[in-house]
């Protein structure tokens, strides 16, 4: 099985990046299954019904989130009725919305698909790894193909939470930080890992955010209002993962970004 991820997806100009890139992406690459996380693509901020329709019609098969999944209140309307859209998994289980592990079907495959946020530096949630023992167990009564989104501020997090997976899923990507890391790998028991697969969205932003007021923040240590560059160059930022159907064990794992600097070739 091949997996196509793509990461976190800012703002209208992320939009665009998907709709003009993700076909042409697969188009090349082939993937079975396409994974996009869309936490930032209502205005950098959450997402809509109708973005979330939208990514899922240029060629993703799953949606994930994370923190920012609920600041666009849209989101409590329509979570409950999007199969395809995965919340982190370690949000207090009895009262939050939405489901953190799903399923895509690929002929007789499966994969499963998890989304969790980290702790370090972000909101207090549940005990991520904890929790993925306990997704583990669930998934693997079904399928040897496992996904995660690791959705978490720093690179120790992610490196813990790779080393402790390593050979009981078969891939995971951090998301979060919008800058892709190049130390895309295999571990020693067949698990890819990848830190972070980066953004998609402006390329001439602060993470995406407008850059002036970013920078005045750092100056002034006053609080300003970020929004989103919704104009100008984009970045897609991707990886692509192979598995074995029958282990689940990754063989192979690859990552790029299409912008002006490292431009598209079909
Ligand atoms: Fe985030």
């Amino acid at each position: 099985m091949r997996i196509l991820f793509v990461g976190d997806v800012v703002g209208s100009l992320g939009r665009q990046m998907v709709s003009e890139y993700l076909p042409r992406l697969k188009h090349k690459i082939k993937p079975q299954v396409t994974i996009v996380n869309g936490e930032n693509s209502a205005a950098g901020r959450g997402i809509t019904e109708k973005i979330y329709k939208k990514i899922l019609q240029d060629g993703a098969d799953v949606v994930t989130l994370g923190n920012h999944a609920w600041d666009n209140p849209a989101i409590f309307e329509f979570i409950e009725g999007a199969p395809k859209l995965v919340r982190p998994a370690n949000f207090p289980e009895r009262t939050t919305p939405g489901r953190g592990i799903v399923y895509v079907k690929v002929n007789s495959s499966e994969l499963a698909v998890i989304n969790l946020q980290g702790r370090a530096f972000m909101v207090d949630l549940d005990d991520p790894f904890k929790k993925i023992d306990e997704l583990i167990t669930e998934a693997s009564k079904r399928t040897p193909l496992i996904f995660l989104d690791f959705h978490a501020e720093t690179t120790s997090e992610k490196q813990a939470m790779g080393w402790y997976l390593d050979g009981r899923i078969s891939a995971i990507v951090g998301t979060h930080t919008h800058v892709q890391t190049n130390d895309g790998r295999i571990l020693p028991q067949g698990t890819a890992y990848l830190t972070d697969v980066g953004m998609t969205g402006p390329y001439d932003g602060i993470l995406g955010m407008q850059k002036e007021a970013v920078i005045n923040k750092f100056m002034t240590a006053l609080p300003h209002r970020f929004e989103v560059v919704e104009q100008g160059r984009g970045i897609l930022s991707y990886c692509t993962i192979e598995l074995n159907d029958k282990t689940g064990k990754a063989q192979k794992i690859e990552h790029g970004v299409i912008n002006e600097d490292h431009p598209w070739h079909e």
